[in-house]
């Protein structure tokens, strides 16, 4: 089954309002005819809106970077589901690995993170991805089977269907190091088995599996080219519209 490409750029912690509307406009001018991969940009939350002006009626698709799974309430700091969707968010970016190491995030709280997002129409990113020390030590096997398995723990496959798993070897991330295209493809079909056990194989073969960690122009075409590589979640080279513009052409 071919799946269509998907690129995606995380904006983590970086552009105020006026440089989000900027990068978000230069995006547009670019790429915002695109239709034969699908673009998304996941800006801060406070630049959601206004990047949203900005994206809406062009090829380019909204994504946040987190959301929590309560609905509304006393939980200082946080952004729910609705409020996501009511700033015209398509894509929530779930367990990424800086949510996984500073901000105590679990398998348990990122499956009750894409329940929520499912249920209420957002599209999950879910990253998953080992510890330099983890591969090393034989151990990234077991901590991928885990994520994976943690996240989609209850999902049926309508749900799964919905989903993009996003491969992000922890190693690679903003360090200029990226996995080889055959790394990153080995991996893939690592995950993509594990989806077929839990679900089954037509949908391991429907579901995409994006790479990420240091993608950028100058290797995406190698990693693209992948058999089972369908796509980038980019950090550092999202940030200018050129690169990641670089990133979409051999797309
Ligand atoms: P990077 O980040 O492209 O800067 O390595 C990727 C990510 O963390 O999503």
């Amino acid at each position: 089954m071919a799946r269509k490409i998907f690129i995606a750029g995380n904006w983590k912690m970086n552009t105020n309002l006026e440089e989000a509307r900027a990068l978000s406009q230069s995006i547009v001018d670019v790429l915002g005819n695109t239709t034969d991969v699908d673009i998304a940009v996941c800006p801060p939350y406070t630049n959601l809106s206004a990047v949203n002006d900005i994206i809406k009626g062009s090829a380019i698709k909204l994504g946040a970077q987190d959301v929590y799974w309560e609905e509304s309430g006393a939980f200082t700091g946080k952004v729910s589901c609705d409020m996501l969707k009511s700033a015209g968010v398509t894509y929530v970016i779930i367990g990424h690995s800086e949510q996984r190491t500073y901000f105590g995030e679990t398998d348990e709280t990122v499956n009750k993170k894409v329940k929520a997002a499912l249920s209420s129409g957002l599209l999950p990113i879910i990253c998953v991805g080992e510890t330099l020390e983890e591969r090393k030590s034989g151990k990234m096997d077991s901590v991928i089977d885990r994520q994976v398995k943690g996240a989609f723990e209850g999902l049926s496959s309508d749900d799964a269907l919905k989903c993009t798993i996003a491969y992000e070897p922890i190693w690679a991330i903003g360090t200029g190091e990226t996995a080889t295209p055959q790394q990153a493809n080995d991996v893939h079909k690592f995950i993509r088995n594990i989806i077929s056990q839990i679900f089954s194989e037509e949908i391991a073969q429907a579901i995409r599996i994006q790479y990420g960690g240091s993608m950028k122009p100058d290797n995406a075409k190698a990693l693209l080219e992948q058999s089972d590589v369908d796509g980038g979640l980019i950090g550092g080279a999202a940030l200018k519209a050129s690169s990641f513009a670089g990133i979409v052409n051999p797309a």
